[in-house]
């Protein structure tokens, strides 16, 4: 039986206004013009932005979690000379750093870089600079620093952690960068020197000294600070320093033992030979930071990247910060505070107290740092 229907082709319908065209009139037209390569292009670019979208609605750091922990995120993948030409190119709202590096909540990392245990560290002394010395350091290309403290050999039980819990707490490095921490605790705590060899019997080491009786004092407003701020009684600094019945110092007062510098040295020597170290000071540190910028440049290695362009000389606060093209940045308020006034005897009292110690200490490390 023949089929009542007619077959017709689409060009044969009658023409009818837009509205009123069947809707796939169209569809069925562009898709007869249809080659395979237009539907794989279609079929990629559809899958393509699904995974965009997915991608960029999910919690960055779920995703280094998910599928990335060993091998994470790519954000770009710039290679230490690229990032040498960038070095200067500032501006950073909560830290001063080159755009190029990494920082810890960016959750960016680069292709090539790994969390390292680090070649350098930072041991002291507190209330040395230590701070502005990571910082400064920190603009070179070829480091990458870990920005707090770990205290990983001074404390039992983050020692206790091991040293992959340590080399999490590094920041992500390019296999030629070299990482570097810094905690002032490992100088004095006693356990330390034994640690840190056991890790890493080549380390580099570095010191940087201030004039012990300046430290201790700095070292006793950080408390004092600390403590006001929760509003807790502290005492003087006299009163802490000074014995009041014999008029004598005293040396069991933590600001004080701190301050002895030989001591603590000496027993990082039974691990460590005098060459591994490098013992900066502090008032060089504040007064022309780019001279021993350069020491350090050459105790590691490293090409010299760090110049006086670098820094500017902040008069209100006293101190170098850092500066670029377009963005200045001094330390935090709590580094290079004033100090409570002590008085000139006990100042004195210290000096003549530490002075034997110095001598100890310059005999030591061959270098006389020129304490009162
Ligand atoms: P004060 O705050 O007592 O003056 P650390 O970082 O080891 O805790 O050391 C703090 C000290 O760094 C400060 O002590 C200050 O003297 C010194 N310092 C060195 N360079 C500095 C800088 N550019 N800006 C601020 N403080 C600096």
């Amino acid at each position: 039986m023949k089929s009542k229907t007619k077959e017709v082709s689409y060009q044969q319908l009658p023409a009818a206004p837009d509205s009123k065209r069947p809707c796939n009139t169209r569809l069925i037209q562009s898709f007869s013009k249809c080659t395979p390569l237009k539907v794989i292009a279609v079929v990629v670019l559809t899958a393509l932005s699904t995974c965009l979208i997915i991608y960029s609605c999910l919690d960055k750091r779920l995703i280094e979690r998910l599928c990335c922990t060993h091998n994470p995120v790519v954000q770009t993948a710039d290679e230490p000379e690229t990032m040498t030409s960038k070095y200067g190119n500032i501006p950073d709202s909560d830290d001063f750093r080159p755009r190029h590096r990494y920082r810890d909540n960016d959750n960016i990392r680069y292709k090539h870089t790994k969390r390292r245990l680090p070649q350098c560290i930072i041991i002291g002394v507190r209330k040395g600079g230590t701070r502005a010395l990571l910082n400064f350091v920190n603009l070179h290309p070829a480091i990458q620093i870990a920005n707090k403290e770990t205290h990983f050999f001074d404390d039992d039980d983050n020692y206790s952690m091991g040293y992959e819990w340590y080399r999490r707490k590094m920041p992500y490095s390019f296999p030629q960068q070299i990482t570097i921490e810094k905690t002032p605790a490992y100088f004095v705590e006693e356990s330390v020197p034994e640690r840190v060899h056991k890790m890493n019997s080549s380390i580099k080491l570095i010191l940087i000294m201030r004039d012990p009786t300046e430290r201790a004092i700095s070292d006793y407003t950080q408390i004092h600070m600390t403590k006001l701020s929760k509003g807790k009684q502290h005492e003087s600094f006299e009163e802490l320093a000074i014995n009041e019945d014999t008029g004598e110092v005293r040396t069991t007062y933590r600001a004080i033992r701190r301050s002895i510098y030989h001591r603590h040295l000496e027993r990082w020597l039974q691990y460590f030979p005098l060459s591994q170290f490098l013992i900066l000071s502090s008032e060089a540190l504040v007064r022309d930071p780019v001279s021993q910028l350069k020491i350090v440049e050459n105790f590691l290695g490293i090409e010299h990247k760090i110049t006086p362009a670098n820094f500017y000389y902040n008069r209100t606060k006293g101190y170098f910060c850092l500066r670029n093209e377009t963005h200045e940045k001094c330390l935090a308020e709590s580094k290079g505070r004033p100090h409570p006034n002590v008085s000139p005897e006990v100042v004195k009292k210290l000096q003549d107290y530490f002075r034997p110690h110095n001598y100890k200490f310059y005999r030591m490390v061959d270098k006389d740092f020129g304490w009162p």
